[in-house]
């Protein structure tokens, strides 16, 4: 670990100026005319500052302002407005009027709008990786994987588009002839988090537009700039006005999220986060019977079989716990290590983490950067103090960095009790908690002892164990000897409380209707 003052030492303000042309008029903006810009980006312009409803960029009617901030740092980045009920109306309308031409327009023409988009987010790669780890915290190398996931979405529902095949259903009734077409869903309400400020707007929004829906988005407070540079792109890529509108809230976020939610005129709510949110929009949802993608909570188990090949499950375990410093849904959250192997797997394991370089995620030998804000550093220290209180044993780390930013020591716990909370609730920061178990019937009840199930990671090299224990795991997607699961064409998404509904691979889908249209008279 390097000392912590390594931590505060690197400055982030950049001496870029806005260019004028995009100076806000707005008095509460006024902060931004006069200040250098932190941001430090090739192209200052994909830096916006505004919402943008109905093609235009716009302030909150009554001029408030979200003040966004650095994790590394504590520093303002800037301000976007703090919008509500009013806005979030407008945004709608608007919504529900370009639905009427964008919906018309053939699955070709949208290919071709989203590959533009999908090169101009190729073309402008270093400043959106660098808007993610500016607002976010997560290491530019890992800003710039996010990004290239992220636009995997866009080219994968661009080629999605013209492939939303329909069918011809033999009928069971003389002189009918069945066919089955698929049709946009309509206005889709998009709620997404600040672990991925890039990638769960395109996973959503991708496939929304690939489907002839239109768009209204709520990013979080905490990354708004890289959901607002990414509608900029899509803009200059000839997204038309209305198609996408950004609502950005803070303080107002509940009455924004109802509005989302019960608004006759939106279709489908498609919501990533916390499964308390999720069961809240998706009862306010349900008013109104929308159809409701919700990817919320997991609390993963990553189990290690003494069969397993050890190499690969400490890689395993290193990318798949530590991503995002340990902020993903899918992230390891309980690590189950069998008897015969647990020792070495702990040891190895703390050797490891030792080697992280926690720190600001511009500096080019970070590995690992902060969590998003003090509220996720207490967590983390609420489950490792719950867990030695418990009975585990601190192998390395246990406490947050000092320093402005809020940054936690990457820590490994052993001998953590099945019933500590670490292993209850997803802990989302860089805490690894290791378990011992004796048996593969005993591990697959721990594993499946939670009201959620989102990801399920196992190492074994015995083959029926491998089937075993993949259909045994009560959970959406398996990662069998591997820790990394994403990319663009797999079903994402969980079962029991962490969510309804398939993003990424065939999951346009969940934006169309399926209609039959029966021919009579033949
Ligand atoms: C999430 O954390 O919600 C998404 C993780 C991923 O797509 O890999």
């Amino acid at each position: 670990m390097r000392p912590p003052h390594r931590l505060a030492s690197v400055s982030l303000v950049f001496t870029a100026r806005l260019k004028p042309q995009f100076i806000p008029r707005h008095p509460a903006l006024r902060y931004r005319m006069t200040s250098t810009s932190p941001f430090g980006l090739k192209e200052p312009s994909l830096v916006r500052h505004q919402a943008f409803i109905d093609g235009k960029w716009v302030d909150a009617k009554e001029g408030a302002v979200i003040r966004v901030t650095n994790p590394a740092t504590a520093e303002e980045l800037g301000t976007v407005p703090e919008m509500g009920l009013a806005e979030t109306k407008e945004a709608i309308k608007a919504a529900s009027k370009a639905f009427k031409t964008w919906s018309k327009t053939t699955a070709k023409h949208r290919h071709d709008i989203l590959m533009k988009w999908f090169a101009l987010m190729r073309e402008h790669t270093d400043d959106l990786a660098r808007l993610i780890t500016l607002e976010n915290g997560k290491p530019f190398a890992e800003a710039k994987g996010e990004h290239a996931y992220s636009s995997s979405f866009v080219e994968w529902f661009a080629e999605e588009a013209v492939r939303t095949y329909g069918e011809v259903v033999p009928s069971a009734i003389p002189n009918i002839r069945n066919v089955v077409v698929k049709q946009p869903i309509g206005v889709v309400s998009i709620l997404t988090p600040w672990n991925f400020p890039s990638a769960m707007i395109t996973r959503k929004l991708g496939a929304a537009l690939a489907a002839g829906c239109t768009a209204v988005i709520k990013p979080p407070p905490e990354t708004p700039f890289s959901a607002l540079a990414l509608v900029e792109l899509a803009t200059r890529a000839g997204v038309p006005p209305g198609v996408i509108n950004v609502v950005t809230t803070q303080t107002n976020v509940a009455e924004v999220g109802r509005e989302m939610c019960e608004n006759t005129a939106v279709k489908k709510v498609s919501f990533t986060g916390s499964t308390p949110v999720a069961k809240l929009l998706y009862g306010m949802a349900a008013s109104t019977l929308k159809k409701v993608s919700l990817e919320a909570g997991g609390n993963a188990p990553f189990i290690v079989f003494d069969d397993a090949d050890i190499d690969a499950a400490i890689e395993g375990v290193i990318v798949c716990k530590f991503r995002g410093t340990g902020q993903t849904c899918v992230c390891a959250n309980r690590i189950y290590v069998q008897s015969g192997v647990y020792a070495e797997f702990a040891s190895r394991l703390a050797e490891r983490v030792a080697a992280f370089k926690v720190g600001n995620g511009l500096d080019k030998d970070t590995t690992h950067g902060p969590l998003i804000h003090e509220r996720a550093v207490e967590k983390v220290q609420r489950h490792v103090d719950d867990a030695i209180a418990q009975g585990a044993q601190l192998l390395l780390g246990g406490a947050r960095l000092p320093g402005a930013g809020s940054f936690f020591a990457p820590t490994v716990l052993a001998d953590v009790p099945a019933g500590a909370l670490v292993n209850k609730e997803e802990t989302f920061g860089p805490l690894a908690a290791l378990t011992r178990f004796e048996t593969e019937e005993e591990v697959i009840r721990l594993a499946n002892d939670a009201p959620v199930g989102l990801a399920g990671y196992f190492f074994s090299k015995d083959a029926g164990r491998v089937w075993r224990v993949a259909e045994a795991l009560e959970v959406g997607m398996v990662g069998s000897n591997t820790g990394l699961i994403s990319q663009a064409a797999i079903p994402f998404g969980g079962v029991k409380e962490s969510g309804l509904g398939r993003e990424g691979g065939h999951g346009i889908e969940e934006y169309m209707n399926v209609k039959l249209i029966a021919f009579g008279g033949i």
